[in-house]
């Protein structure tokens, strides 16, 4: 972990009542996960589990002959998963505050690794996209989904909802240990493919926020990156402005958004 490398978005120890993520992306990824090969009886790693919606639900399928390892390196966030698994009774899984970077300190070997939307926000995804590996049994999956974040829009555009052309560098020139990528997601394909894995499946979803009640999450994803974007240069009144044009947004029936984009991979270990 690069010393600089903080996580940018601030949620509360009670978690979300409507989490755009899971609202938006958990149909596709459950499909995904499931044609993946994921069975009952497996051995699964959920790495930066956040408020494990999707925990929950890998703990389910794979029953009580399987079990769930859920880590994730900030205590609140655990804690919110920690309150829903007992709330739900579900008593197959094991959670650790761990580091991605640090997953080989669990001593196990997995047969199914997921993990989505953690490495965008790391300053060495390639790297741990190299310790998931490490991690696997032979013929082990890892089933990944990383954010790319550059395929927003909104019609008509609005300034508080707006995708750009990323910069995008020969593979070459790429290295680990300098900023997080928010467009990683465009690259999880070659980065697994170098690190060893075969890739056996490769989809990208795009969610579409066009009622009400899908786009009213947006605001709390405003909120929790208020202090990253405060401490990036954006005053309170240009944030404001953001939030007010955000709340236009959420109440014109007329306003499209494109949601940011995914790339899902099954990769496996041969
Ligand atoms: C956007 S959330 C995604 C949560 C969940 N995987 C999902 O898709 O709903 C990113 C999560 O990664 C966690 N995280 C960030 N850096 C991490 C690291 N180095 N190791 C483990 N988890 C990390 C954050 O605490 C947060 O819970």
């Amino acid at each position: 972990m690069s010393k600089n490398e903080k996580y940018e978005l601030e949620i509360g120890e009670e978690g979300l009542d409507y989490d755009i993520l899971d609202v938006s992306f958990n149909p596709s990824t459950q499909a995904f996960i499931v044609e993946a090969g994921l069975k009952p009886g497996m051995k699964v790693l959920d790495v930066g589990c956040g408020a494990g919606v999707m925990t929950s639900w890998l703990a389910n399928q794979v029953g009580p002959q399987g079990s769930v390892t859920a880590i994730d390196n900030s205590e609140v966030q655990l804690n919110v998963t920690r309150k829903r698994l007992q709330k739900e009774n579900i008593s197959n899984v094991k959670t650790f505050v761990l580091s991605a970077y640090d997953i080989s300190q669990l001593k196990e070997q997995f047969d199914f690794i997921y993990c989505r939307f953690v490495l965008h926000h790391l300053h060495s995804p390639r790297n741990t996209i190299k310790i998931f590996y490490a991690n696997l049994k032979q013929n082990g999956i890892y089933v990944g989904e990383e954010g790319i974040i550059s395929a927003a829009f909104a019609y008509p555009a609005s300034f508080a909802w707006n995708g750009y052309m990323p910069d995008l560098k020969k593979p070459e020139l790429e290295k680990d240990g300098e900023n997080r990528d928010g467009d990683f997601g465009m690259k999880l394909l070659y980065y697994a493919k170098q690190a060893g894995f075969e890739i056996e499946n490769c989809k990208i979803v795009q969610p579409v926020l066009w009622k009400k009640e899908q786009k009213k999450g947006l605001l709390d994803g405003l909120m929790a990156f208020k202090k990253t974007d405060l401490e990036h240069g954006t005053t309170e009144e240009e944030w404001q402005k953001k939030y007010d044009e955000t709340v236009r947004l959420i109440n014109d029936d007329s306003q499209m958004i494109a949601f940011y984009g995914s790339c899902q991979i099954r990769a496996v270990k041969k």
